[in-house]
């Protein structure tokens, strides 16, 4: 028995802000943004829960399963709407489940490490799992600070993890750093605060080692990757990254243009985005990797198809 994919779905919320947009209150420049980072614009406005729902609903259809066939709901979030309940229970009640429901903070690599928590939960037992990304990171950005209100979007990404007779989740990596967790910080009822020159450095090289690890285990190279998904955080970390670990360009799957980092919801998204525009071939070797606030890191390598 193993786990496989089965249904996917993105959200954004309405609200479109540009690079333009962001000249209007702060010292910079299209320019200068795109070339630093690859964003152009971003979608704010959201709240963690809505952002779920819409994502976790498109899941739930295109898999075909109804509300009581979803034996857990894992919410990866940052920005959950309170601090006390889960946001996983708002997003369990609106969707109508009767199961176990939870939220897990890993920043932005929450996605992943939600995955691979649901295999293994299918593991030991259950059939079928949504796991969820969603973040409304424009809660927590301070948008006097060029330095970070420049990257940060809302949106939500999820997928409905099923028990399957071939196992197509191949291998995965979980790491944290947690000697990096001042890098990038909010505190409760503040805004984030981050050294993003150290971060930039530590996100290749986090990048690159959770991918690796995640390819040794399953006898696999680079090369034998199809499509890669990475954390969309700077285009430039992604195209540094991606150099390092061999794989080209027209194998990686980038949104960020028009979301900027999503957090938890950016790797979903980006899948979701792939799956739907026929990127993902039956069979073809996807790798998920990730990295956050922590820092955190993650990898899964994903063979597509039921
Ligand atoms: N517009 C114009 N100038 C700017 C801006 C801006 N928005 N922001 C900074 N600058 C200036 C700086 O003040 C500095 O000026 P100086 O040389 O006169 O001092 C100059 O540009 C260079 O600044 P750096 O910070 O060195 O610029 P850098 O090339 O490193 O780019 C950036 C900054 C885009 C933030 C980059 O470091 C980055 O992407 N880091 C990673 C951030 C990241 O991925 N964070 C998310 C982590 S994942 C998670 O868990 C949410």
């Amino acid at each position: 028995m193993g786990s496989t994919i089965t249904g996917w779905g993105g959200s954004l919320p309405e609200k479109i802000l540009t690079n333009a947009d962001l000249e209007g209150w702060l010292d910079t420049s299209d320019e200068w943004i795109v070339e630093r980072t690859g964003i152009r614009e971003r979608r704010v406005g959201g709240v963690t829960s809505d952002l779920a729902v819409e994502a976790a609903q498109r899941a739930l259809n295109r898999s075909g399963h109804r509300p009581e066939d979803v034996d857990a709901l894992i919410v990866a979030t940052t920005t959950p709407d309170q601090s006390v309940p889960a946001t996983a229970s708002t997003v369990q009640e609106v969707l109508g489940l009767d199961c176990g429901a939870f939220d897990l903070n890993a920043a932005c690599s929450g996605f992943v490490y939600g995955l691979v928590v649901a295999h293994g939960l299918l593991a030991i037992g259950h059939r079928c799992i949504l796991v969820v990304g969603a973040d409304a990171l424009s809660r927590i950005t301070d948008w006097d600070d060029r330095g970070t209100a420049i990257l940060f979007g809302d949106a939500g990404g999820a997928v409905v993890l099923e028990v399957t007779d071939e196992d197509r989740i191949l291998a995965w990596d979980l790491s944290s750093d947690g000697s990096g967790r001042n890098l990038l910080y909010a505190d409760i009822g503040g805004t984030m605060k981050m050294d993003g020159p150290e971060i930039y450095r530590r996100a290749i090289r986090v990048i690159v080692s959770s991918a690796q690890a995640t390819l040794e285990r399953a006898g696999l190279t680079a090369a034998d990757v199809d499509v890669l998904v990475p954390h969309q955080a700077n285009q430039r970390i992604m195209d540094a990254a991606c150099r390092r670990l061999g794989v080209s360009d027209e194998k990686v799957v980038s949104v960020l243009e028009r979301t900027g980092n999503t957090s938890a919801a950016s790797i979903p998204f980006a899948l979701a985005e792939a799956a739907d525009d026929g990127r993902l071939a039956d069979g073809a070797l996807v790798l998920l990797v990730g990295f956050g606030a922590g820092m955190t890191g993650a990898s899964a390598l994903l063979r597509w198809g039921r």
